[in-house]
């Protein structure tokens, strides 16, 4: 099999290119990803010289070059991940959001059909997208497969988007595809503007932590390596037409995640204990903050036989521990046009 990974370079499309290097050695993977600031290539450094490994350096918004890389070299299978993929950037400029989210995905999509010409025999288009497509939920609820598209954000409606024409080229055209929705990851190699690695840097640096409104906002939160096995389960089992939701049965209000956090990093620096706890400081609320994300997870626990492989303290640990050993990567990626972006947001 050709297989075509978008994004591969970002946070979680690195974890997929690393586990379908393992898992599919008789495969050739080819990992196109326009290396935008969340894109970095030393996420993949270990595995950048194996053989069944291809890296191209391209944007999916260039629509006459994917019509030739698709021609070249044949993809069996697309998973695509590229995106424009944080939240607070897309309140600042929707425009980028819909241009990679949406047209770039419109580009794949027709690359993926013209040159499969309809003949779609063992064929598939894997489009990797979010819980926030379905906007935000109450006190109580679960977001299922069935739940309504109700996306509040210009980045989750951009996925929405995204979404839709992926399933309209199914039912227009036949195009076989398969979307997953999970909710939010975290892990190594996270760009530190999302919650998680944003204060693990801030709390290393002795910097406060920016706390939206009153803290009370809940997440669902799933180790990054979970959210990989998930893909490629899907990847090998899944049912066309089919949209798979994928979560880690694990609620936390941001307040209660960040205090965890604190702690957890008091310790591994050897820090006074609630040193950490004293950054904390409230901000001015996201606009159209969601207040609630939850998955239920059901489905691809019970068709495919899913789980995450571990618990919320035991994935933060880990991921606190990899940012330690790699402080080098992150004094890397928070050089240059990270520092302009952070001024702009919370000075
Ligand atoms: P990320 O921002 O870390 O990585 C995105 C990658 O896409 C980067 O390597 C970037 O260089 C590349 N890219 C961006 N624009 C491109 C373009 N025009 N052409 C080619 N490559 C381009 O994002 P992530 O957190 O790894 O998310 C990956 C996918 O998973 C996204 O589609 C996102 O919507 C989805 N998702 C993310 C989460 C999460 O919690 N992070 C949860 C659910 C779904
Ligand atoms: O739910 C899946 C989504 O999760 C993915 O589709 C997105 O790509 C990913 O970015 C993530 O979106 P969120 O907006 O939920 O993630 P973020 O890390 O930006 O924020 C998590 C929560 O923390 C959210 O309620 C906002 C809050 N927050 C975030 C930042 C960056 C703060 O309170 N302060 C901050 O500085």
């Amino acid at each position: 099999m050709n297989i075509l990974i978008t994004g591969g370079a970002g946070f979680i499309g690195s974890q997929v290119v690393r586990l379908f290097l393992e898992i599919f050695p008789k495969s050739h993977i080819y990992n196109l990803d326009a290396l935008t600031y969340a894109g970095n290539l030393e996420n993949l450094s270990d595995v950048e010289t194996s053989s069944n490994y291809t890296f191209i350096k391209g944007d999916i918004n260039d629509a006459p070059f994917l019509m030739n890389l698709f021609s070249k070299y044949q993809f069996d299978k697309v998973i695509h991940l590229a995106a424009e993929s944080h939240v607070d950037r897309s309140i600042k400029d929707p425009i980028a959001f819909v241009q990679t989210n949406v047209i770039g995905t419109l580009n794949l999509l027709n690359a993926a059909k013209s040159i499969w010409k309809d003949d779609y025999s063992s064929k598939l288009f894997y489009h990797i997208s979010t819980d926030e497509v379905y906007g935000t939920l109450g006190e109580t609820g679960l977001f299922t497969e069935n739940t309504s598209y109700d996306p509040n954000s210009p980045y989750a409606a951009s996925k929405a988007s995204s979404d839709h024409f992926v399933r309209a080229y199914g039912e227009t055209y036949g195009l076989p595809y398969i979307i997953s929705n999970c909710s939010n990851n975290y892990g190594p190699n996270q760009f530190p503007e999302k919650l998680i690695p944003l204060f693990i840097n801030n709390i290393i640096e002795h910097k406060p932590l920016p706390v939206y409104g009153d803290g009370n906002y809940t997440r669902d939160w799933l180790f990054v390596k979970d959210h990989a096995f998930a893909i490629a389960l899907i990847f090998e089992k899944g049912k066309l037409k089919e949209t798979y939701n994928i979560g880690g049965f694990n609620e936390w209000k941001n307040i209660d995640l960040v205090k965890l956090l604190c702690d957890i990093m008091d310790e591994k620096l050897s820090r006074k204990r609630d040193s950490s706890k004293s950054l904390i400081t409230y901000v001015k609320d996201r606009p159209g903050h969601d207040k609630r994300y939850a998955i239920d997870a059901t489905k691809i626990e019970k068709e495919l036989g899913w789980k995450p492989s571990v618990t919320f303290e035991e994935g933060l640990s880990l991921t606190v521990d990899w940012y330690l050993a790699n402080d080098q990567w992150l004094k890397n990626v928070t050089s240059g046009s990270y520092q302009e972006y952070y001024k702009k947001m919370y000075s």
